[in-house]
């Protein structure tokens, strides 16, 4: 007999094919986004799961699972998921690291350059009809090429992003929990580490690709908005909750710093209405992974995780080794 799965989101229906090679399926194409209690329904009886961040499995609902054997996250960040209970009551747990690296990396570029030239904003001017002449002060953005640039958070994301300022002629300044290797750092365009305040105070651009957890929450408040520059823009593609939106909102409101680029916010979907107030913001549906190649190859290495964990092999991306040793 098969074991039972849930797909707890909409997915790829190649993928769903996949997984029902091996195992009793159960899809969720109508992209409910389950309540807790849903969802703890909805496990009943089940061995796996393949998930999104929109999936909290917290030690309360994991006492109602018994029968849970496995939890596929299809994102590289898992702070959805307690890893600590999850360990406690023998649940493998994977993420889906690197397959996401090169196009996340791309995207901060994206928004980047989208917040410091102004584009969205000038854009929405464009179509509003204002367009009258040529003026040699309209939509006054900030240099990209010859400028700092700060990355907080130097996992593989970071460095591809670092990697991609090289063509730009620009200085790599970082913060990190831990230092890179000397070959790391000239890889990554000859970055250099330094504390989070000088990053914060040197940098021209500020990008943030760290992973939230308590420790990071709040990695950018008020205090870290007023060591920035007031010409620097901030960049968020990693979680809500790395930034104090509402001090953000305030420094992009009083010109505290120029403008931020944002990908994730805290709360979302339901982000802090002030920011559409705002036009020296740029703001994107959490979707820096999200080319047609790169969201399928997550989605497969989240079912490869999920196969091998239910067919007692080791899941590729396996986060807690403790529970199979
Ligand atoms: C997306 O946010 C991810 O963590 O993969």
């Amino acid at each position: 007999m098969k074991l039972a799965i849930l797909i707890a989101r909409a997915i790829f229906p190649d993928v769903i094919e996949r997984l029902s090679v091996y195992f009793d399926v159960e899809a969720n194409q109508q992209d409910i986004v389950f309540s807790q209690q849903e969802l703890a329904e909805k496990l009943q009886g089940k061995s796996g799961v393949l998930c999104t961040s929109s999936a909290r499995f917290d030690a309360t609902l994991l006492t109602r699972l018994p029968m849970l054997k496995a939890v596929a996250n299809m994102a590289v960040g898992y702070d959805n998921v307690d890893l600590a209970a999850c360990t406690a009551q023998g649940i493998l747990v994977s993420n889906t690291p690197d397959v996401l690296n090169e196009t996340t990396a791309d995207f901060g570029w994206t928004l980047l350059m989208a917040t410091a030239r102004r584009v969205t904003e000038s854009e929405h001017w464009l179509r509003a009809g204002h367009w009258d002449k040529w003026r040699y002060d309209y939509f006054l953005g900030a240099d990209i090429h010859g400028s700092t640039l700060g990355i907080i958070g130097m996992g593989r994301i970071g460095q591809a992003i670092a990697r991609r300022s090289m063509g730009f002629d620009m200085q790599v300044l970082y913060h990190n929990r831990t230092s890179l290797t000397p070959e790391q750092e000239v890889r990554a365009n000859n970055a250099r580490y330094v504390s989070k305040e000088a990053l914060l105070s040197e940098a021209d651009h500020v990008m943030l690709v760290l992973p939230y957890s308590a420790t990071t929450h709040h990695t950018i408040d008020k205090a870290e908005l007023a060591l920035m520059k007031p010409t620097a823009t901030l960049v968020n593609l990693a979680r809500g909750g790395i930034v104090n939106d509402l001090a953000l909102i305030d420094a992009l409101r009083s010109k505290a710093i120029a403008a931020a680029g944002l990908d994730v916010f805290e709360n979302e979907p339901k982000f802090h209405p002030d920011f559409l107030t705002l036009n020296n913001v740029v703001l994107t549906p959490h979707i820096a992974s999200a080319s047609e190649s790169t969201r399928f190859a997550m989605a497969n290495r989240a079912a490869d995780n999920l196969i091998a964990a239910l067919q007692n092999q080791r899941p590729p991306n396996l986060l807690n080794p403790e529970v199979v040793a």
